[in-house]
């Protein structure tokens, strides 16, 4: 038989299609990956030209066989409306920030004190991977049989945008895995921009009359959230494979092995990463990296050190949103001098009140800042900030730019110094300071817009309801008609005036269509199913933030039972209120807090009125809820041989059990080590089961 590689695409037969089609993806990856990644191109361009259009030529004779992984799907998928959710099998997690030598040390014998062989061994070095950590937007990347079936943003953490079209026309993401790779395997990485192409990009979008990006990486992220894959092919996005996600099989026992297997599959790793055997090596790679930063041709913000050992890793597990076993270890500030032109007080949702500067606009590392927070009154007395002022600025991540001093330029002690108001500057209600506080907060209460305004955007923000369409601007805008007062209108928005004719009204108004209308009440109309934990966050609930309201969520399990326990917590003697401050992460203030909430009347009618427009409340499903110990209590008590006692708890925690520090008639069981006295004693007058630590790992499954 003639090899179907020497056949014009017209002789092939299906099945010598196919077979072909898969010989072309395989090598045209080969040769993208030598091209890209090593610099070193196998073949000429015309050569690459021609297996590309053979590939397209088999392709347009056979639409029925185009694979997933095709060359041609690199370019030129079909736009789309709006990107899909994708739900991470693994949460995509955040990073503690460390700022200083003293907060990594701090992280090394945080590690040492959870894995107990660390812990007995003080000589035992620890061995990290310190990698640049890239200013650009991370994503994630499935496999399967080594092939790439979809790709995704992050998101929230839990669930991001499906940009695989998009991702599909990155050169440095191979379509393909070399083999040897596991049947199922997600790798996460970072989308970036070098700062050649950004200049390159913004030269052009002038000269066509464009808006330019601010920095590299809202030109990445601008880029790769296109929803025409065509426009994403055009911009030179680039791509460095950094970590894992869910996967079948482990590819390897440490994280430089990890990485070593990226590269073997195509992928391109920072070749900046090192391994250093303890601290003070990695406390010099970021001293050295600090030093060649303006060398490097993409923006880097600070260094991320990973414990090397998997087994370390799988061990320390997480804290709310970010692993125990990393930490991003930031470089200093940039900063700026530039002139205060004017100072804003602010009313947030809780009614503080914030003082914002109005800025000469200045650019500091690579961004254009012309407003600064200067967090409270206080803040603005120590540093006698007047209007007028010489100022330094400065900016770190992504986080709000601050202003950190005044230059004294001789005439600043003729300006005024600056009055903080006593009244709120929005509804003029009193702004009053409770003693001891540093914020000063209007008292306006329900009847201050520039609270209700906050509230609704915080209800519809990302994180909480999600709802597209309705930021700032339009969340004022629907407030100013009065057609949007509490969370429930918003879900009454698209029905009030019968069937159509709520549409017609909001699309006839300036800056609205029928288009972005119907657009907004579908969004709406989605969010009638809403998670628990994203509910409880909506609610704007002072010090409960996403982390809490996801234990709230896991702890209560639905919205009837929360709301039943939190309105009987009132009572600080209660058992519902000694439950709420039992769980691990919320204590006392939180508590007073979430308590005080509900014993206002008006949020309780406000949220009434919201559930009666819900469609479900979904509850949080715990992180494995197929666990034997999901749900239980269990007490641990005495020295444990094989982990430390904080290893233990995270361990039962994150099998979906509580951990708790006494023994009751609720505790399911007590694991007892060597030397537990009382708290074995009273279990066992209890009757409440006594494991030993070897029964323990047995029911945990090792
Ligand atoms: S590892 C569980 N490595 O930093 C750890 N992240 O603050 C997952 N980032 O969302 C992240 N460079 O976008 C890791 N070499 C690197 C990184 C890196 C940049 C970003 C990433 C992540 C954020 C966390």
């Amino acid at each position: 038989m003639t090899d179907p590689a020497h056949l014009p695409p017209q002789d092939l037969t299906m099945a010598e299609a196919a077979t072909e089609l898969e010989r072309l993806a395989a090598e045209i990856a080969a040769h993208d990956r030598a091209y890209h990644q090593h610099d070193a191109p196998l073949i000429s361009d015309a050569d690459y030209d021609a297996l590309r259009r053979r590939n397209a030529a088999i392709e347009f004779r056979f639409p029925e066989l185009i694979r997933g992984d095709s060359p041609s799907r690199r370019v030129g998928a079909p736009p789309v409306a709006q990107f899909g959710k994708v739900r991470h099998a693994v949460p995509m997690l955040s990073l503690e920030n460390a700022f200083s030598d003293d907060d990594v040390r701090d992280f090394f014998d945080g590690v040492r004190n959870f894995i107990k062989e660390l812990r007995d061994d003080p000589g035992q070095p620890i061995a990290v991977v310190a990698e640049p950590k890239i200013d650009g937007l991370s994503i994630s990347l499935r496999y399967e049989d080594g092939a790439f079936v979809q790709g995704a943003t992050r998101g929230d953490g839990s669930e991001g945008e499906d940009v695989t079209a998009n991702l599909r026309t990155l050169k440095d993401l191979p379509l393909r895995l070399s083999p040897p790779c596991p049947s199922v395997v997600e790798v996460r990485g970072e989308v970036y921009m070098t700062r050649a192409d950004f200049m390159a990009l913004n030269e052009r979008r002038a000269a066509e009359g464009e808006p330019v990006f601010a920095n590299p990486r809202n030109a990445a992220a601008g880029s790769l959230r296109q929803l025409d894959p065509g426009i994403t092919a055009k911009r030179p996005l680039r791509l460095f494979a950094y970590a894992l996600g869910e996967v079948g099989e482990p590819p390897a026992a440490s994280h430089w092995e990890f990485l070593g297997r990226l590269t073997g599959w195509g992928f391109h790793v920072n070749p900046e990463a090192r391994r250093c055997a303890d601290v003070d090596e990695a406390l010099a790679f970021h001293h050295a990296l600090q030093d060649s930063r303006p060398t490097l041709d993409y923006d880097i913000d600070g260094v991320v050190y990973k414990v090397d050992r998997f087994d370390w890793q799988q061990r320390l597990g997480q804290v709310a949103r970010a692993p125990r076993w990393a930490v991003a270890h930031k470089f200093p500030a940039e900063q700026a001098r530039t002139i205060v032109r004017a100072i804003e007080v602010q009313v947030g949702r809780t009614g503080a009140l914030t003082p914002v500067a109005h800025l000469e606009p200045v650019t500091v590392g690579g961004v254009v800042v012309a407003r600064a927070t200067l967090h409270n009154e206080d803040e603005i007395r120590r540093k006698d900030i007047r209007v007028g002022d010489t100022v330094v600025v400065q900016r770190a991540g992504d986080v709000i730019p601050q202003v950190v001093a005044v230059i004294d330029d001789g005439a600043r002690h003729a300006r005024p110094p600056y009055e903080f108001p006593t009244i709120c500057p929005v509804c003029g209600a009193h702004a009053t300071r409770p003693e001891g506080e540093v914020i000063r907060r209007c008292t306006g209460g329900l009847t201050c817009p520039a609270q209700a305004v906050e509230r609704l955007r915080h209800f519809a923000a990302r994180d909480a309801f999600d709802i597209e369409g309705l930021g700032e601007k339009n969340v004022e805008f629907l407030f100013a008609k009065g057609w949007v007062k509490s969370p429930a209108d918003i879900f009454r928005l698209g029905e009030r005036y019968g069937p159509g004719a709520n549409l017609e009204r909001l699309s006839t108004q300036p800056g609205w269509g029928a288009a972005s209308a119907r657009k907004l009440f579908e969004a709406i109309d989605r969010r009638r199913v809403i998670p628990l934990d994203r509910l409880i966050f909506a609610l704007g609930i002072r010090q409960v933030g996403q982390a809490t309201a996801r234990l709230l969520a896991l702890h209560y399990g639905s919205a009837e039972n929360w709301r039943r326990r939190m309105t009987e917590a009132a009572d600080p003697a209660s058992d519902a209120y000694a439950e709420l401050t039992n769980i691990n992460g919320i204590g006392p203030s939180v508590a007073q807090d979430i308590v005080a909430f509900f014993a206002e009347a008006h949020n309780q009618t406000a949220l009434d009125d919201l559930v009666d427009q819900l469609a479900e409340i979904a509850p949080l499903e715990a992180p494995r809820t197929a666990s034997p110990i999901a749900g239980k209590t269990v007490v641990f008590t005495g020295t444990l041989e094989t982990m430390t006692r904080s290893e233990a708890k995270a361990r039962a925690e994150s099998l979906g059990a509580k951990v708790a520090g006494s023994v009751s008639r609720g505790t399911d069981w007590v694991v007892a080590g060597a030397d537990s006295g009382s708290k074995a004693a009273k279990a066992r007058d209890l009757g409440v089961a006594v494991l030993t630590e070897q029964e323990w790992l047995a029911l945990i499954g090792g």
